[in-house]
């Protein structure tokens, strides 16, 4: 039988490619969002693809809101766990604005659990990063790699994963802190995507608008960096694996009869330098992306690659899609929605 989940940041790039996995196993789901970062219409769009499948109801709110907050406990039946993707994710901005990052990303998840508290609900996904671990220099990244991280973004991930650590220790509570690595792609029918406003930060997203012609080229930003051919390492996986990661991760939670605290890397275990993603894309779309190579980019560290384990160990669960998978869906989003929702 079907459970009922809140979402916060249910309208943007994964909580938007999750929503539609979880109403596709027959889930209701509350979506709290603000739309700070995204448009409405992307959740039009999953209900559309879910097809009848599950329910979405959409509250907009603050997480930072304790009576929004609130308003979402209170409103329909009793909520079985909570996913909170609703946070802010620009490193930079991070830098140049550490109280909002604070604020949002802390704040934002204090008052969200405090509610849960108040309301027993106790079964929590939370939305970390592979940046906690700053700049390491020993591979393949374990979920006990010292954390280190650089940047007020990385450092407010971290700092929520060790206040659910310590409500953990209340007892009670199961919470799975997740550590994404690079999620990009899109759902394969091109109707739900990431949709970055202005100038995209992250390198999917540029190439995809470079090829179709938005932007003049790629900057490659350093190609001094200590890897095969220069270039920068991530471990980028396809935005539907992370989403079914979720849809696993809340099911193994809501069977653990006691409470559990898990911190679990998820990515593909293999890292690829921007070069590699370049030739990748161009191979499987068969457009050319002109780049030039450019000073490296402040804040950004040579190498993070998943070991990806734990998470096959306790969830069974492993990214199954390929880089052809992430561009060849990628591209199609773009292609099918040139401005994005906008005028998609
Ligand atoms: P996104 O910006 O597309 O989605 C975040 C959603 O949260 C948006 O819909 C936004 O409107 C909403 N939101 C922001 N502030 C809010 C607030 N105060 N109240 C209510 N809603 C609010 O980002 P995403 O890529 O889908 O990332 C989701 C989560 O995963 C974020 O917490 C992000 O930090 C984390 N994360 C993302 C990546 C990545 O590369 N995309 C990697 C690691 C971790
Ligand atoms: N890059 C370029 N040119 C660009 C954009 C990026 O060369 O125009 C390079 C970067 O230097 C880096 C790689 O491409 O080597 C990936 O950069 P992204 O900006 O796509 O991703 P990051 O690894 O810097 O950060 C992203 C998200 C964070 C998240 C992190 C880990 O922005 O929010 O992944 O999950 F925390």
């Amino acid at each position: 039988m079907g459970h009922r989940f809140l979402i916060t940041g249910g309208a943007g790039f994964i909580g938007s490619h999750t929503a539609l996995v979880l109403m596709e196993q027959g889930h209701s789901l509350l979506v709290l969002d603000n739309f700070d970062n995204s448009s409405p219409e992307a959740l039009e769009r999953v209900k559309g693809l879910a097809n009848g499948q599950g329910s979405l109801e959409l509250i907009e709110g603050d997480v930072r809101d304790a009576d929004a907050v609130e308003h979402a406990f209170k409103s329909g039946g009793t909520i079985d766990g909570v996913i909170h993707f609703a946070g802010l994710k620009a490193v930079g901005e991070s830098v140049n604005d550490p109280l909002r990052y604070w604020d949002v990303n802390v704040n934002g998840s204090r008052v969200l659990t405090a509610a849960m508290e108040r309301h027993g609900c106790r079964t929590l996904v939370f939305s970390s990063t592979s940046t906690v671990y700053g700049e390491p220099q020993t591979f393949p990244l374990q979920e006990q790699t010292p954390t280190a991280p650089i940047h007020p973004y990385a450092q407010t991930k971290l700092a929520v994963e060790q206040m659910l650590g310590a409500l953990c220790r209340t007892g009670a509570w199961r919470v799975a802190s997740l550590r994404y690595f690079n999620p990009v792609g899109a759902h394969p029918s091109g109707r739900i995507g990431e949709d970055p406003l202005g100038i995209p930060n992250n390198l999917f997203p540029f190439i995809t608008q470079v090829a179709a012609g938005r932007r003049e080229q790629l900057h490659v930003f350093g190609d001094d960096y200590p890897t095969p051919d220069g270039t920068g390492i991530r471990d980028y996986l396809h935005v539907m694996d992370l989403a079914d990661a979720h849809g696993v991760t809340l099911d193994h939670l809501l069977q653990q009869p006691d409470s559990t605290a898990l911190t679990l890397n998820i990515g593909t275990g293999r890292g690829l330098s921007v070069l590699e993603v370049v030739h990748g894309f161009e191979r499987a779309t068969g457009i050319t992306v002109p780049y030039s190579i450019v000073p490296r980019r402040p804040g950004d560290v040579p190498k993070l690659e998943a070991c990806p384990l734990q998470a096959k160990t306790v969830l069974g669960w492993e990214a199954s899609r390929t880089l052809e998978d992430m561009c060849r869906d990628g591209w199609a989003w773009q292609q099918a929605n040139p401005m994005g929702y906008r005028r998609g």
